[in-house]
């Protein structure tokens, strides 16, 4: 397979170059200075400051030309989080934060499995719902950390495109998809997005109600912007302080929506109440039985199932009936009849 590398600097360009030259035939080229000569690519890889305006106005350039190329690998300084969204933007398929190791890269590019791609190189299917959803999370996570107005139609619209993928390729199709393309927080906010969507399917739920559902799960997670990603995305178990700091995005995501124009009270509720259990012993107001309301209910079982099966590069994916088995056994804290009619959800769909 024909890999192609974009850099903004020398330097990036050299080394990329030498991690992927004994597996690969490689052709480059910097930003500046565009070439016009690239033929028949799968895949580029680009390295280079999203932050940089220029650089994006050649990006630009440079992907109009390549439009064949079915993997387009986006590498992102931890630094530049606010700028995934300009990742996907660009047609970005994967986007891995550095340090991205040599064994990653190269596993990446070997897999085989390219997200469902049309001939002029646009995302297709669930592929083209994932990137969509991952652009409007990527684009709201931003607009948190920099301040800045929430793009609320961009999510719901986003979620009902993932919700129409879901009716047409099913949940099944979506995880694959999702697990494979997308990492960390934003992963597991498509997921659940997908799995409320889903599960609001089954239950055979009035449309009005599933996009409630998928709509508040695009949400629910966004106080975790306010989260350094040293302990969002770190492997292994939290200590009780990072574990503290973990359980205050339910409120700090309250704050961060309410009085903003389209997000319905309902909304806000499931924000700030998604870990709270029947029984009182979530968080952060340690709600009960009645005052949890439904949707806050299918939402938290979606969320956990969600949370249990993700994809983590330093272990291996929980098998679906497993997480189930660990939903059915949390007893007296998540509603019986809904946990008995997630099992299909669970493991058939
Ligand atoms: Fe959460
Ligand atoms: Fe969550």
């Amino acid at each position: 397979m024909p890999v192609h590398v974009v850099a903004d600097r020398v330097s990036k360009l050299s080394n990329l170059r030498a991690a992927l030259e004994p597996q690969y035939t490689v052709t480059s080229e910097l930003l500046v200075g565009s070439r016009n000569d690239i033929e028949e690519i799968d895949a580029v890889v680009v390295t280079a400051d999203l932050r940089v305006v220029d650089n994006i106005a050649a990006l630009k350039e440079t992907f109009a030309k390549l439009t064949h190329a079915r993997k387009r690998i986006f590498l992102i300084d931890q630094k530049a989080r606010l700028y995934i969204a300009q990742a996907y933007a660009l047609g970005a398929t994967h986007v891995l934060a550095n340090p991205v190791t040599r064994a990653r890269l190269l596993a990446e590019l070997a897999d085989g499995d390219h997200p469902v791609t049309g001939p002029t190189g646009a995302l297709h299917g669930s592929g083209e719902a994932a990137a969509a959803g991952a652009t409007a999370i990527a684009s709201m996570f931003s607009a948190v950390l920099a301040g800045k107005p929430i793009d609320v139609g961009g999510a719901r619209s986003a979620g009902s495109k993932i919700a129409d993928s879901i009716a047409e390729h099913g949940l099944t199709s979506w995880l694959e998809t999702v697990r494979r393309h997308h990492e960390g927080t934003y992963q597991h906010c498509l997921l659940v997005t997908g799995i409320t969507a889903d599960f609001g399917l089954s239950l055979g739920l009035a449309k009005p109600d599933i996009e409630r559902l998928y709509t508040a799960a695009m949400f629910h997670d966004i106080g975790k912007a306010k989260i350094p990603l040293a302990v969002l995305d770190k492997n292994g178990r939290l200590d009780p302080q990072e574990r503290a700091l973990i359980e205050t995005h339910p409120v700090a995501g309250y704050e961060v929506l309410k009085g903003i124009a389209g997000i319905s009270p309902e909304i806000l509720d499931a924000v700030r109440h998604h870990h709270e259990y029947l029984d009182g012993s979530g968080y952060p107001d340690a709600l009960c039985d009645a005052s949890i309301s439904d949707i806050v209910r299918i939402l938290t079982i979606s969320d956990i199932f969600a949370a249990l099966i993700e994809h983590r590069t330093y272990k291996p994916t929980m098998p679906r009936g497993q997480a189930y088995e660990i939903i059915r056994s949390m007893d007296g804290k998540l509603e019986r009849p809904l946990v008995a009619a997630f099992k299909d959800v669970a493991l058939n769909r």
